[in-house]
């Protein structure tokens, strides 16, 4: 496995397997790595040839009062990490060496990126979408890999993707879950054990919402309560919000009706967690 740190080596490596004929995959990160990028990762070894994992803290996607300073960095761990799955590549690059001057280009998607997370953090998905049309740019991936946990994130990259003719695909994997049905996310590093407990409460929410929808409930708003209801269980638990929301549009919903998205944003302690389910419905 080559560790690069500038944009020239990575061209260069990448250039050399696509002369040599390799389907490029690449895993964007910002590190911390846990078992939802390993099987981020699994998916592209096995569907790629040469596959690059990007480990990059970016800035731009943090608003003021955020944990960019907090980030967790085990970069030795995540190499490790790296090099048991088989990652070819592993681009880490400074922030100098990705944001050079003062950003004067941004890449925006609009409407998809103002509900659910965007309401809460509205800078971050045009720092989220800028960072990948430059990792894209920089590595040249023919399929780049994101996990179904960042169901807002996804959707953004995807439309901009195809609404700008980017030639690449995106592939959306799905979540991985600890044994407590508690999405993994390198934010669980700042739970506490309890916290961690109470945090599995996220998803029993979840679930309870998919039965009530399986049920035949329909009413997007008796659907919030029932979910807002059983996250305020855990006091400790400050729900940012509940949506119901279309999974394609991410407009919000008064009644279910095809692709639905339940979507949740909750801080236990110093940690801001996000979770969904998607639901095909009637209708
Ligand atoms: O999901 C993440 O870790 C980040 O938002 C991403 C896609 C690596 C962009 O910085």
């Amino acid at each position: 496995m080559e560790v690069a740190e500038t944009i020239a080596q990575v061209r260069s490596l990448v250039g050399a397997a696509r002369g040599r004929g390799k389907k490029v995959g690449l895993v964007p990160t910002m590190g911390a790595l846990h078992t939802g990028h390993v099987s981020l990762i699994e998916a592209a070894v096995n569907d790629c040839d040469f596959v690059v994992v990007s480990i990059f803290v970016n800035p731009t996607q943090f608003g003021p009062g955020e944990d960019l300073e907090a980030y967790p960095k085990p970069f030795e761990a995540d190499l490790e990490i790296c090099a048991k799955a088989g990652v070819d590549l592993v681009f880490a690059p400074a922030p100098e060496q990705m944001y050079p001057a003062q950003n004067l280009a941004w890449v925006t998607v609009e409407r998809l990126t103002e509900p659910l997370c965007g309401r809460g953090r509205p800078i971050h998905f045009r720092g989220v979408t800028t960072v990948c049309t430059k990792l894209f740019n920089i590595v040249g991936p023919d399929v780049a890999y994101f996990g179904q946990k960042d169901a807002q994130q996804a959707t953004v990259v995807k439309r901009m993707v195809a609404d700008l003719n980017m030639p690449l695909e995106i592939v959306v994997c799905p979540t991985v879950r600890e044994p407590s049905g508690l999405a993994v996310s390198s934010r669980n590093q700042y739970l506490s054990d309890r916290q961690r407990e109470e945090a599995a409460n996220i998803h029993k929410s979840l679930e309870e919402c998919r039965r009530l929808i399986e049920a035949g409930e329909t009413q997007a708003a008796r659907i919030i309560a029932k979910v807002r209801a059983k996250l305020q269980e855990v006091p400790s638990m400050e729900i940012e919000y509940v949506d119901v929301v279309d999974a394609e549009t991410l407009e919000s919903l008064e009644k279910v009706s095809g692709r639905v998205l339940v979507a949740v944003a909750v801080r236990i302690g110093a940690a801001r967690l996000i979770d969904n389910i998607v639901l095909e419905t009637g209708g």
